[in-house]
């Protein structure tokens, strides 16, 4: 698995991200649009972001009956992006029927991840809100696990998670890890972090980076140094 850093482009229009993007006159980086951006421009950025030459994660975290999943699915697969998302408590069902959804007439099709429990999911909050009465890393193994008897390529997680899911579910199957910061960095609202290459010796295939790129005051160098520290 090619290890990659991906930039989260939370930006809330198209102006603001292709100023980002303009920036980067040397590397065409791999990057994340999520429900922020794609909800202000729709599918039209995700297109204009695609023919500048971008690898795109489109992180839309699904979750619905698997017939509906399965059908939005097929709408995004014709966006042509590298890597899209659903929520793995949508069942196993509904993970297959996104798969189904998702792989063109040709069998090709973006790699598949499932989101976990979310990193702002408390053991409390999850005993409390949804009764589930396990431990949280137990819970998003299992979760993992159901993804790769699902299909999928992997899973978004914590990258202290990853060694973890890379032993349950093989070393191939991907983890897409947030919450990397510089180690001289701002944690911001982030609380389990690791540094890129932290991430890198716990066994993460991709990290996802925001802020530390984005309200860098240069974002350029912010990346080449994520990018030398997780890449090598
Ligand atoms: O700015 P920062 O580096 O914290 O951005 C991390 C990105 O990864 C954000 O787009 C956030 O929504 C996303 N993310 C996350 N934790 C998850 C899933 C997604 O931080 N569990």
């Amino acid at each position: 698995m090619g290890k990659d850093v991906i930039i989260a482009l939370d930006f809330d229009s198209k102006a603001k991200t292709l100023a980002f993007l303009d920036q980067f006159t040397e590397e065409k980086p791999f990057v994340k649009i999520g429900m922020e951006l794609y909800y202000a421009e729709g599918p039209a950025i995700v297109r204009e972001i695609k023919a500048r030459g971008h690898k795109i994660f489109l992180d839309l975290k699904l979750h619905d009956i698997p017939n509906t999943v399965k059908k939005a699915m097929a709408v995004l697969s014709g966006l042509d992006v590298d890597m899209t998302n659903l929520h793995a408590a949508g069942t196993k069902a509904m993970m297959e029927a996104a798969l189904e959804g998702l792989t063109r007439p040709d069998g090709t099709r973006p790699l598949l991840i499932a989101v976990t429990q979310l990193t702002s999911t408390s053991q409390e909050r999850m005993e409390s809100d949804l009764l589930i009465e396990k431990p949280l890393d137990q819970v998003v193994m299992h979760y993992a696990k159901c993804a790769a008897e699902s299909g999928l390529a992997g899973v978004v997680c914590s990258p202290l998670e990853a060694g973890k899911v890379h032993e349950v579910c093989g070393k191939d199957f991907v983890t897409v890890t947030p919450g990397v910061r510089f180690a001289d960095g701002d944690a911001g609202d982030q609380v389990r972090i690791t540094t890129p290459a932290k991430a890198k010796e716990l066994g993460s295939d991709y990290i996802v980076v925001g802020r530390p790129i984005t309200q860098a005051a240069d974002p350029v160098a912010a990346y080449r140094r994520c990018v030398s520290e997780f890449v090598g």
